[in-house]
Parts: C-alpha cells; sequence; structure tokens
C-alpha cells in the first residue's frame, strides 16, 4: 500500500464525513423538530356519538346481517351457545361488562365489570374496542358508521333475555 492511496484513503473519508454534516445540517434547517400543534389526520371513528338518535331508526335485520358478516366468526350469538374466541353474545345488552363467568376475559375488559353494556356503551366499544378498554383482546378495529353500530345494537337487544327496555318506536323514517 503507498503513501498515496492512503492519503486518497483519508480524503475520501474527509469528504464523506462533510458530506454528511452537510445534509444533516441542510435538512435540520429546512424540517424543523418541532411537533405540529393539530395532528395531521383525526379518526373519525374516536368521536364519541351519542346513539340515542340513531336508535330510533335502526333496523334489526340490517344488524343480523351485519353481526353475521363481522361478529359471528368469534361469537356466538344464540341462547346457552358456548363461546368461541369472544364470549357469547346472547343477552348482552344490559348485562355487566365482562359479566359471564364461564369466560376468561382480558384485564382491560375486567376493568371495566361496574358498568352495564347499555346501548352508549356499545356504540362506544363499537367504535374502537381497544380506545374503550385499552389493551382487549378483541381485534376489531372498529365501526366507524353510527347507524350500523345503530342497527347492531338494535339486533344485539333481541338476542337472549334483556332486561332493558325497547327504544323508543321508530317514527318510520328512514335515515
Ligand atoms: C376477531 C374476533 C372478534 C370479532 C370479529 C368480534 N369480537 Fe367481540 N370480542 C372478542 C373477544 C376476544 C372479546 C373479549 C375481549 C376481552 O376480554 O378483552 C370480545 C368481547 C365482546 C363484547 C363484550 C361482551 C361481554 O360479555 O362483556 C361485546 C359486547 C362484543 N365483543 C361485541 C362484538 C360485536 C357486536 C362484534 C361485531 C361487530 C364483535 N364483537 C366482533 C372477539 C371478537
Amino acid at each position: 500500500m503507498d503513501s498515496m492511496f492512503l492519503n486518497r484513503l483519508g480524503a475520501a473519508f474527509l469528504l464523506s464525513g462533510v458530506c454528511v454534516w452537510v445534509c444533516y445540517a441542510t435538512s435540520s434547517a429546512v424540517v424543523p423538530h418541532t411537533a405540529p400543534a393539530k395532528p395531521a389526520f383525526s379518526l373519525p371513528a374516536l368521536d364519541n356519538k351519542p346513539i340515542a338518535p340513531f336508535m330510533a331508526h335502526a333496523d334489526a335485520q340490517r344488524g343480523d346481517a351485519l353481526v353475521h358478516q363481522v361478529c359471528t366468526n368469534c361469537h356466538a350469538v344464540n341462547d346457552g351457545a358456548s363461546d368461541g374466541v369472544g364470549p357469547n353474545l346472547s343477552g348482552v345488552v344490559g348485562r355487566p361488562i365482562a359479566g359471564l363467568s364461564g369466560y376468561s376475559y382480558s384485564q382491560a375488559l375486567k376493568a371495566q365489570h361496574g358498568h352495564i353494556w347499555s346501548d352508549q356503551a356499545l356504540s362506544d366499544w363499537l367504535t374502537a374496542p381497544a380506545r374503550f378498554a385499552p389493551g382487549t383482546r378483541m381485534s376489531l378495529v372498529g365501526l366507524p358508521d353510527a347507524a350500523q353500530r345503530a342497527d347492531i345494537i338494535a339486533y344485539l337487544r333481541t338476542l337472549g333475555e334483556s332486561d332493558v327496555p325497547a327504544p323508543p318506536a321508530s317514527p318510520g323514517v328512514t335515515p
């Protein structure tokens, strides 16, 4: 190895070091380090909408179809059927959250045990399960459409024995 080669090698290293520094300095000057005041996008699913106005127009038959499309992969809906990946949903409306003694709920859902599955609680849960109970094992991203959630809840009300009074009669207006 002659000294000319070593000189070139040294120069190459020096030059690349300078390049890296120039790039870093330029990019730091152009792109500010501060986080934006407002997030670039927001998830519409994260608003807890009051579900009552949607319940007035809810259709249990549409809910039936949706539940069999989206939920029954993991949930049984027939009275007395054994739990699937998730707990049996028969009679879930008005039941305490994490209320089946035979099902092994996550700590996240057990922590909510003091509450009841009301229409609103179900709606909030189905909007974004992971936000309602961070750490839940129900791996459903969520249903952003309030009308769909209302249909599903209307169907869930028809399952098993529910102590909850029926929702107000629909005035017959389609949403
Ligand atoms: C990928 C499987 C999966 C799908 C799909 C799914 N769930 Fe679940 N669900 C679960 C699991 C698992 C739990 C238990 C969660 C826990 O313990 O954290 C659960 C819990 C629940 C509970 C709480 C019940 C109780 O006894 O407290 C309700 C209500 C529920 N799911 C409704 C639904 C509805 C309605 C749908 C369809 C829109 C749905 N789930 C879709 C897996 C699923």
